[in-house]
């Protein structure tokens, strides 16, 4: 099998990581990088002499006979690039969020379709071991009923000046969360402040319920004065962290819980029997979650099959996202995630999805 020939569209904080991957994994070449400014293309060839061509033009690469490209542009820009490429015969790896809207994204899902093309989002954290393991203990019942969930991703930065901390940070924990939990919130509630930038939300919490009433809560802030990436998972049997932060220990199963048991002489009344076990932290290979992403690309390429994190995945998170905007407009208010719009072509995709 020849190598694939790969363009990489945006070379600015989160670019050069997609192209490290796709120059280190055998079977894939970049062929050629582009960005509007020249200077972080000139850094790209320089630490990857390989490369052979930077064009300030993405469309230049229409004509290098290219078999796919990543796109890590800042995501206003995600819709009409991939658009672009696809209707130029190309694979697309699209950065997350995959668009700024759902119509956007459903647009991507039928023109990749119609070009019969790869559509892969970069839900980076859908590829990550740690959260693999995690899913597993849900799905084999280890943790019993899942109770609730809590997400935080803060940190001092890195402030955007185009979209919100939603649209740029909770599609991770929107992610991670429809892929724990195997479904769709079923309704999103948020609120917000702009501190620092009038108008731009910098800090955001946002409660989600999923079927079955499973509560779920994400913090996501550019304005916290500690670094923190960390899923709290309760369950009725064990509770789960998972500490991306952590450099070995990142997931702790706790044998914690508590039962409350009615008396027998009083109507009503109730004591509790607080359980404290082990704290165990099991071995989880590391592999870097967007190697696993970049391979899973490629492989998904080469032999026909559909991305994980495809464009109806995409879209999904999207439009938990979009309720989630709706919702801050509206003081908070509840709003019902609309799973709608998506083509009709899709549903086995959803099927393989929910059943992972
Ligand atoms: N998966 C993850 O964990 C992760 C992490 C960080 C960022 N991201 C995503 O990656 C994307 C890029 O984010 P970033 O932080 O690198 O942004 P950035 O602003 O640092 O870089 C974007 C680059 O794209 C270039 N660009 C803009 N329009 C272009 C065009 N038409 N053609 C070529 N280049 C163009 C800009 O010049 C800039 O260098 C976003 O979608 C973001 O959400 C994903």
């Amino acid at each position: 099998m020849t190598d694939l020939r790969i363009g990489a569209i945006g070379c600015g904080y989160w670019g050069p990581n997609l192209i490290r991957n796709f120059v280190e994994i055998p079977g894939a070449n970049v062929i050629v990088v582009s960005d509007l400014q020249v200077e972080p293309m000139n850094r790209m060839r320089q630490r990857f002499p390989q490369i052979e061509h930077a064009v300030r033009d993405y469309r230049e690469m229409f004509d290098m006979d290219l078999d796919a490209v990543v796109i890590a542009t800042p995501p206003a820009t995600h819709h009409a690039i991939a658009r672009d490429c696809l209707e130029h015969g190309l694979h697309v790896l699209v950065e997350k969020p995959i668009t700024l809207n759902s119509e956007d994204a459903i647009d991507l899902i039928r023109v990749a379709e119609a070009a019969n093309r790869i559509l892969m989002v970069g839900h980076t954290f859908e590829y990550n071991p740690a959260v693999r393991a995690l899913k597993q203990m849900i799905q084999n019942g280890e943790l019993g009923d899942i109770y609730y969930i809590d997400a935080i991703r803060a940190s001092l930065g890195l402030f955007q000046t185009k979209a919100n901390v939603i649209w740029d940070l909770a599609p991770h924990d929107i992610s991670i969360l429809r892929y724990l939990l195997g479904a769709d919130p079923v309704s999103v509630s948020t609120h917000a402040s702009s501190c620092v930038q009038e108008g731009i939300a910098d800090v955001a919490y946002t409660t989600l319920t999923f079927p079955n009433n499973v509560l779920a809560h994400i913090r996501s802030s550019w304005l916290d004065p500690s670094k923190q990436r960390r899923i709290t998972v309760v369950g009725s049997k064990k509770m789960v962290i998972y500490d991306d932060v952590e450099p070995l220990e990142k997931v702790k199963i706790y044998d914690k819980g508590v039962k409350a048991i009615r008396h027998t002489d009083t109507f009503g009344e109730f004591s509790f029997a607080y359980h404290y076990g082990d704290v165990v932290s099991p071995y989880i290979r590391f592999e870097e979650p967007l190697r696993v992403q970049c391979q899973h690309f490629l492989d998904c390429i080469n032999e026909g099959k559909r991305p994980r994190t495809d464009g109806l995945n995409g879209l999904r998170v999207v439009q938990v996202v979009e309720a989630a905007q709706q919702s801050l407009h509206l003081g908070g208010q509840a709003i019902a995630v609309s799973t709608n719009g998506h083509p009709q072509s899709q549903p086995e995709a959803e099927k393989e999805l929910v059943h992972a």
